[in-house]
């Protein structure tokens, strides 16, 4: 079992005195007396495996793991189901004591006393701090008493975010899986909509999501990673649109944004495909200028490489394809270089070519190298208007986990071309960074467009 090492690892960092305090993530109400699904605080699950509501994990610097949950309850688990309570659970979770969440409060003030600092994660949990502040205003009022109260809080996610960031073997296979499954559902997705078209059946864009849910739950995934986005047409170019009804159109691009979760791990796919299965002249130029630029990427992506090269690689690629197939001017907007200094891609390529992925979608892990703190810079981010900070960018290492995920997305104007109105195209596959190079772990959907279309076909 990984927890306990994970917890070691994790207790050696705290220092002389130190004690870390993780909660779970709360219930959250949907609507009247009926939940969103129940879905785990990443951090705690982390270093628990532990997926039930109400727990707290409490890890001394001496590695003691402390953990409170549910207590047994016949009555609440015939309505709410099984509870694995505390006396089990220090068996079946390996920590050294636990406790019925019922007794947090008692017993946290005893576990801080005489402790130097007290870690938490800072900004994640409301209220947090609150409670926190009651535990350490009760060892204060013991002061009189001989005991000592922390002096110093410090913020948890530190530690536990650079210990995220690079996955263990456990982590890795269980996203290998999660990959897998999510490239099946895009498999499906692509075929049903050649497949009802050539039927002459309706297609809208919730019939292709409903293909999505169906093959991530029919192999075990708990829940989507984030909102599936299922694109048709002009919707594409709606960076956080979500599926919806809109039908899809013979002719039209359909774009799908969906993976899966599965053990708690997110997988992060992006297709972009003719919902007939043919790409038109127009189309198969942009398809082709992003998976270009998506290969580039790719070729950018090893240990040793930084986080931004994949990025400056693909704007490259981009830039220059923009200027071949007319979206951009040469005599408006110079060569290349201009087109990079001067960021005339950004109108049609406006976000940035990758994110972590790990727990969380977006995982955490500073983009930045620990320890560097950088110069204020005299540039703007050109979305947000915020004043972007100069740092030197992350340096990848074997295990990281990083999407690879470059598009174009072409709105109607009079300036473009009127071939490539509305055409909105995003490739996103899930690299993990190895000595030499990456590996692309959710290949299992095609991405050439002639395999694309061959698959539309069958
Ligand atoms: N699906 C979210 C993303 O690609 O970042
Ligand atoms: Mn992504
Ligand atoms: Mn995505």
């Amino acid at each position: 079992m990984i927890y306990p090492e994970r917890r070691a690892r994790l207790a050696a960092q705290l220092g002389a005195g130190g004690i870390a305090i993780i909660p779970t993530a709360p219930e959250r109400p949907r609507n009247r007396d009926s939940d969103f699904p129940y879905r785990h605080d990443s951090y705690f699950y982390y270093l628990t495996g532990f997926s039930e509501p109400q727990a707290w994990l409490v890890v001394t610097a001496e590695g003691a793991a402390t953990l409170w949950c549910q207590p047994k309850d016949l009555e609440r688990e015939i309505w709410d189901g099984f509870r694995l309570g505390p006396e089990a659970a220090v068996g079946q979770l390996k920590v050294q004591a636990a406790h019925s969440v019922s007794d947090l409060d008692r017993l946290m003030p005893s576990l801080l006393e005489n402790r130097r600092t007290v870690w938490y994660p800072f900004a994640t949990h409301n209220g947090l701090e609150t409670r926190i502040d009651g535990w350490l205003q009760k060892v204060r009022a013991r002061v009189r008493f001989g005991a000592e109260c922390p002096s110093e809080q410090r913020d948890l996610c530190t530690l536990l975010d650079e210990m995220r960031l690079v996955k263990d073997a456990h982590e890795l296979a269980i996203m290998r899986r999660a990959a897998r499954i999510s490239a099946g559902a895009h498999v499906r997705a692509m075929q049903t909509s050649a497949q009802r078209l050539r039927a002459g059946e309706e297609v809208r864009e919730y019939h292709l999501e409903a293909e999505l849910l169906h093959e991530f739950r029919r192999h075990g995934s708990q829940f989507p990673a984030y909102g599936s986005i299922v694109a048709a047409g002009a919707n594409a170019c709606v960076l956080h649109y979500r599926a919806d009804a809109a039908p899809v159109r013979d002719g039209e691009l359909v774009l799908i944004d969906a993976g899966c979760e599965l053990d708690g791990y997110a997988s992060d796919i992006t297709r972009t495909f003719p919902a007939n299965g043919r790409f038109s002249g127009a189309q198969r130029a942009l398809y082709d200028l992003v998976l270009a630029s998506q290969d580039a990427a790719i070729a950018a992506t090893r240990a040793g490489a930084k986080f931004t090269d994949p990025h400056e690689a693909t704007v490259k690629v981009l830039s220059q394809g923009l200027l071949d197939l007319g979206l951009l001017d040469k005599n408006r907007h110079g060569n290349v270089e201009d087109v990079i200094e001067q960021r005339h891609y950004f109108r049609y390529y406006m976000h940035r070519t990758g994110h972590w992925l790990g727990m969380d979608v977006h995982d955490c892990g500073s983009y930045v190298e620990p320890g560097e703190t950088g110069t204020l810079s005299t540039r703007r981010d050109p979305l947000s208007g915020e004043t972007l900070i100069n740092r030197p960018s992350r340096v990848l290492r074997p295990g990281m986990v990083l999407t690879l995920e470059p598009g174009l997305y072409v709105r109607a104007a009079d300036d473009v071309p009127q071939a490539f109105w509305d055409l909105g195209i995003r490739i996103e596959d899930d690299a993990v960074v190895t000595p030499e190079g990456c590996e692309l772990i959710t290949r299992d959907v095609p991405v050439k467009a002639d395999e694309i279309e061959a698959l539309m076909r069958g």
